[in-house]
């Protein structure tokens, strides 16, 4: 029986970055899922008749919340949910299954790389009929029907039992339980040489770990390096999903991936290493005793995309969110192809994908991706390199090096204060808003500012504007600094400082990023007055 069950809003269910994220037992209130369920739902659109796909990354509360969902979703007039096998689906997954099944949408329930279990964090986010995270309309308007919401529609039913596949009602619902990895590695296969990455991957020249980090991609690497690529197992490193993700951090970076990065800088270390975070969108990518930041990762994936069968023809374009590096560009140059620069957040990709002005996109935080889905993904990125590696014969750090030699090398380096009081924070950015024009032309810590801003993004496709979405500060000599109040922290705020800086000359390019970097690091510490602000001064995690 389908019931109407009354209900009232509750504060703050705004999405951020990256969907709705709070803490588990935020979210284990009587009706807090619900509402936000049912505010999705009647923000959408005509859904009666249409297909909806549901999956997660499996983290401490996917059971549950996939029942409520699929009880909703029934109440609701949806005909018929894909839904992963035991609930699952990494993120790039289910955008692959909306896309390849023409759903109407899908719901996606993660909190990517932060912590899981009963203390930790727990997330929601809709993904449109492209396969890709709503666009701020429809996110504005969710978090708007959040705000009214006075009843939620729900079939009363028992629990469904999701692990077998195949067909099941619920109410007049039909849903199909989908092996939660099959489509996604028949895309993959389409993509990539598999043939020459098969030939690479159980020689006794090569050998490579990836690093699941306990987190969903673990049955996905199995299926696809190991029983479809012939890899040895011990390529996999915590591939066995956990539901606390093992106690880790799954945040595919030097610091949480540390189990990897020993033993890709131990003697004997493997030829090429990589990790995923919790559902899977993101990628970081080692060779033997080398670190390869995803700035450059994604301007060298773009340099030899022609490599790839995917992206044999070309690429129509390239994007990088606004405090990705500038390593990309001039890749896009080279190529006589335009390169975007979009606000943080993979959202701001979609509308350049559907339009077939990009082919291939990135941030800098450890996410790549192409046209073949509308999220990033990790495992794509994995086998990317891989293709690379397996027509180059040449060791990462020989490619990398080969790039930076012809493009010149961009540093990078992000560092984050974690857990500011979120007033501080924002009387931060204020102040800093407030001086901008001064700054331009000043002279700060023996550094020229040329100009500084606040992005703000037209989107070429529908004219969307987005405004207020960080402050940039070029300085003379190429080096840039870029401030940004993150959206996905569940705790306080989070201020990002992204620094770089461009060097031609090639004798200078084995310089420890943060010794490259160190001048304008100073700059910008003194620009955001940090330490005026809140007392401190270092950072808490440097990337
Ligand atoms: C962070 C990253 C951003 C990414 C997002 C979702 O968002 O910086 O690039 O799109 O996670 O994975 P932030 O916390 O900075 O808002
Ligand atoms: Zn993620």
């Amino acid at each position: 029986m389908i019931t109407e069950v009354t209900t009232q809003p509750f504060d703050g269910q705004k999405p951020g970055t990256s969907g709705l994220r709070k803490k588990v037992r935020v979210f284990q209130q009587a009706h807090y899922l619900e509402n936000f369920v049912q505010s999705i739902f009647d923000s959408i659109g005509d859904i009666s008749g249409q297909t909806l796909v549901v999956g997660g990354d499996g983290r401490y509360y996917n059971p549950e919340a996939i029942q409520i969902i699929l009880k909703m979703a029934a109440g609701n007039g949806f005909s018929k949910v894909l839904v992963g096998r035991d609930g699952i689906l990494s993120t790039p997954a289910l955008s692959a299954v909306v896309r390849k099944h023409n759903a109407f949408g899908g719901i996606v329930l993660s909190a990517s790389h932060n912590a899981a279990g009963p203390e930790e964090d727990f997330g929601i986010k809709y993904n449109i009929g492209n396969g890709g995270p709503a666009p701020e309309k429809i996110t504005n308007a969710i978090y708007a029907r959040t705000l009214a919401i006075d009843s939620y529609k729900t079939l009363e039913h028992a629990d469904l039992d999701l692990h077998r596949l195949g067909n099941a009602m619920l109410g007049d619902m039909q849903i199909e339980i989908i092996d939660p990895v099959s489509d996604y590695a028949d895309l993959m296969e389409t993509l990539f040489d598999f043939d020459s990455i098969a030939a690479l991957l159980p020689s006794s020249e090569f050998s490579m770990r990836f690093d699941a980090m306990n987190a969903v991609t673990g049955p996905y690497a199995k299926a696809i390096l190991c029983d479809r690529l012939g890899a040895p197992q011990q390529t996999l490193m915590r591939c066995v999903p956990k539901d606390d993700f093992g106690g880790g951090h799954p945040d595919p970076n030097l610091v949480h991936a540390h189990d990897l990065v020993e033993v890709m800088n131990g003697s004997d270390a493997p030829n090429f290493g990589a990790a995923s975070d919790g559902d899977g969108d993101r990628n970081m990518i080692l060779g033997s005793g080398f670190y390869l930041n995803p700035c450059d990762s994604l301007a060298i994936l773009a340099a030899n995309a022609t490599r790839v069968p995917g992206y044999r023809d070309g690429l129509s374009g390239l994007a990088r969110s606004m405090p990705t590096s500038s390593a990309v560009d001039r890749v896009a140059a080279e190529l006589e192809i335009p390169c975007f620069e979009t606000p943080t957040g993979w959202k701001f990709f979609g509308n350049l994908l559907d339009a077939d002005k990009i082919t291939l996109c990135g941030e800098e935080s450890f996410g790549t991706g192409s046209n073949h889905v509308r999220e990033k993904d990790g495992l794509w990125a994995v086998l990317f390199w891989l293709n690379i590696l397996a027509h180059r014969k040449q060791s990462l750090e020989q490619i990398a090096r080969e790039h930076w030699q012809q493009y010149g090398r961009t540093f990078f380096t992000r560092h984050d204060y974690e857990a500011l009081p979120t007033d501080q924070a924002d009387s931060m950015m204020a102040d800093l808003q407030q001086r901008l024009g001064g700054l331009a032309g000043s002279s700060v810590a023996d550094q020229e500012v040329l100009s500084a801003d606040n992005f703000s993004y037209t989107d070429p496709v529908d004219n969307s504007i987005s405004s207020n979405q960080g402050v940039r500060v070029f300085v003379a000599g190429g080096g840039r600094i870029v401030y940004r109040l993150s959206g996905t922290g569940t705790e306080g705020a989070t201020l990002r400082v992204y620094i770089e800086s461009h060097q031609t000359d090639a004798t200078l390019h084995d310089q420890d990023p943060q010794q490259a970097l160190a001048a304008l690091v100073e700059s910008a510490r003194e620009i955001i007055a940090l330490q005026h602000h809140s007392g401190r001064l270092d950072p808490d995690v440097i990337t």
